[in-house]
């Protein structure tokens, strides 16, 4: 009997020095974070993008593969670890297959095609004689219906300046004064030239585009200026259709549910390129911390991570997952940690936050500069998928290293591959977001109430009117200084 009890206590004993040495601390997970591993889920990202025409967008079958590969670690392999589902959604697909300008002596001319480019008649494409749009001033080009006034489109492709207002009012203007298409001339000297959106809300209302240089556009427009005739082809092949796409959300089965922290990166890339920073880099720190979490016990609030899709066709799949939970479940969300593009070749440590985000910049800035790295931080703008938590009062927080040159001059370009990556970055920054998330699963001290908000986020309508919010937002910091990185939904 006596030796039952020893035995029990041994037992006992044991057992509890088991549970603490699986209780979550930041040092051992920090420790947990491992550049082999990191660079191991971006070998897969990238082959996966070669392997399935060169990207991971969303509608392409790379997005497909991404998903399944994520999918096989936290259902599969973690299943027992974690609750996993997959939140369906819609959304616009969008490409142009080809986009041909053939000038006035049969010469072919540099042009790009923004998104949702309508298609012209195939296989000809359109030919016809060019009309200027002469009023050229502060309030742009063609962005006015007065500033239309006396020109005679019908029938014509008009010759337009880009700038100052959205591309598609301009092609709206276009098409309700006749026109067949629209050269757009850039309004700065080149072939680098930004790629904006229509908006897949313009299908149907505007005309076809082409966008070519500055250079060719003011040599035409001299010309039509000494009355000459000009008539050039302008040829889209596109494509826009509704497609099925997916959100990853998958959660600890311990912890608290009424106390969730939250972590998202998104698991698409655009067309041109296979996303390796762009957003590879945050889907693997957000792999490896749920691979390293697994083998832990003893904290008290649920982790919930989540792989967004269709972030590049402008933040789809999290403003689906934001505007779809009831307010109960919002409520529930006690933090969340946005992880876009935090490997940038020339590292540029930026924190994003407001007034909302508590001790969260304090944590990273901690860590951080105890790691030698020079910390900058910055507002939210529309970058990225932190908008919608923003949005619905969620203490929100983001870390990135910058888009564009000189951080990422292979951003969104089909050089962002392994080569694109600064893997001390990578690993520094991956570290810090295990040791912010350890701080977060054990105490939300630190961490103010949800703020609610009056915006109406269950409505299409609501939804627009907040990303409207957010873009007059972005614009406005922009003409102060320009720290927002990201040119997502470039509609100019
Ligand atoms: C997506 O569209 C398809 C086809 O129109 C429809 O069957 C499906 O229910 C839609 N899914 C969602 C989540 O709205
Ligand atoms: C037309 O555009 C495609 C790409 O959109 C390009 O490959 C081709 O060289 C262009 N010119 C002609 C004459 O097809
Ligand atoms: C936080 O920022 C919002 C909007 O920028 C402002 O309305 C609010 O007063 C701020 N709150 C505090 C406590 O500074
Ligand atoms: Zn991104």
């Amino acid at each position: 009997m006596k030796l039952t009890r020893i035995t029990l206590a041994a037992l006992r004993l044991s057992s509890t020095a088991v549970a603490t040495n699986n209780i979550l601390t930041a040092d051992k997970f920090e420790a947990d974070i491992r550049t082999e591993e990191l660079q191991n889920v971006l070998w897969n990202l990238n082959k996966i993008a070669r392997d399935n025409g060169g990207n991971r967008a969303f509608g392409e079958p790379g997005f497909r593969a991404s998903l399944d590969f994520v999918l096989e670690r936290a259902q599969k392999r973690f299943g027992d670890r974690f609750d996993t589902f997959v939140q369906p959604f819609n959304h616009t697909y969008d490409k142009t297959l080809r986009i041909n300008v053939t000038g006035p002596a049969g010469e072919d001319v540099f042009v790009i095609s923004p998104m949702y480019n309508p298609a012209t008649p195939l296989p000809g494409g359109i030919t016809a004689g060019l009309v200027d749009t002469p009023v050229d001033d502060e309030r742009g080009s063609g962005c006015f219906a007065e500033q239309w006034d006396g020109v005679d489109a019908t029938g014509k492709l008009a010759l337009i300046k880009r700038g100052v207002c959205a591309v598609a009012d301009k092609l709206k203007l276009a098409k309700e004064h006749g026109a067949l298409g629209v050269i757009l001339y850039n309004q700065e000297p080149g072939t680098s030239i930004a790629v904006p959106t229509l908006g897949a809300e313009t299908i149907g209302q505007t005309v076809p585009v082409g966008i070519i240089p500055l250079e060719v556009g003011e040599n035409w427009r001299a010309r039509l200026a000494s009355r000459a005739d000009v008539v050039v082809t302008l040829l889209v092949d596109s494509i826009s259709e509704t497609r099925e796409t997916w959100n990853i959300i998958s959660e600890t089965k311990q912890g608290d549910p009424n106390k969730v922290v939250m972590l998202g990166a998104h698991l698409d890339s655009v067309q041109k390129g296979a996303g390796i920073n762009d957003d590879g880099s945050g889907v693997a720190a957000l792999l490896e911390i749920m691979t390293a979490l697994r083998r832990y016990d003893g904290f008290p609030h649920k982790i919930r991570f989540a792989w967004w899709g269709a972030e590049e066709s402008g933040l789809v799949g999290s403003l689906y997952y934001t505007s779809h939970l009831s307010e109960a479940e919002a409520d529930k969300i006690k933090y969340y940690f946005n992880y876009d593009m935090i490997g940038s070749p020339q590292p540029d440590f930026s924190i994003a936050s407001n007034n909302n985000s508590g001790i969260g910049p304090e944590l990273f800035e901690e860590y951080l500069v105890s790691q030698g790295v020079q910390v900058r931080h910055g507002g939210f703008d529309t970058g990225s998928d932190y908008v919608g938590f923003v949005n619905i009062g969620v203490p929100t927080i983001a870390l990135h290293t910058g888009a564009g040159a000189p951080w990422d001059a292979c951003y969104h370009q089909a050089c962002d591959d392994l080569d694109n990556i600064h893997w001390e970055a990578l690993t520094v920054n991956a570290k810090a977001a295990a040791r912010a998330l350890v701080r977060m699963a054990h105490s939300l001290e630190g961490v103010p109430p949800r703020q609610k908000t009056s915006l109406n986020l269950r409505t299409r309508r609501g939804v627009a009117e907040s990303f409207a919010k957010w873009a007059a937002m972005a614009e406005e910091a922009s003409h102060g200084h320009s720290c927002s990185h990201k040119g997502k939904k470039l509609r100019v």
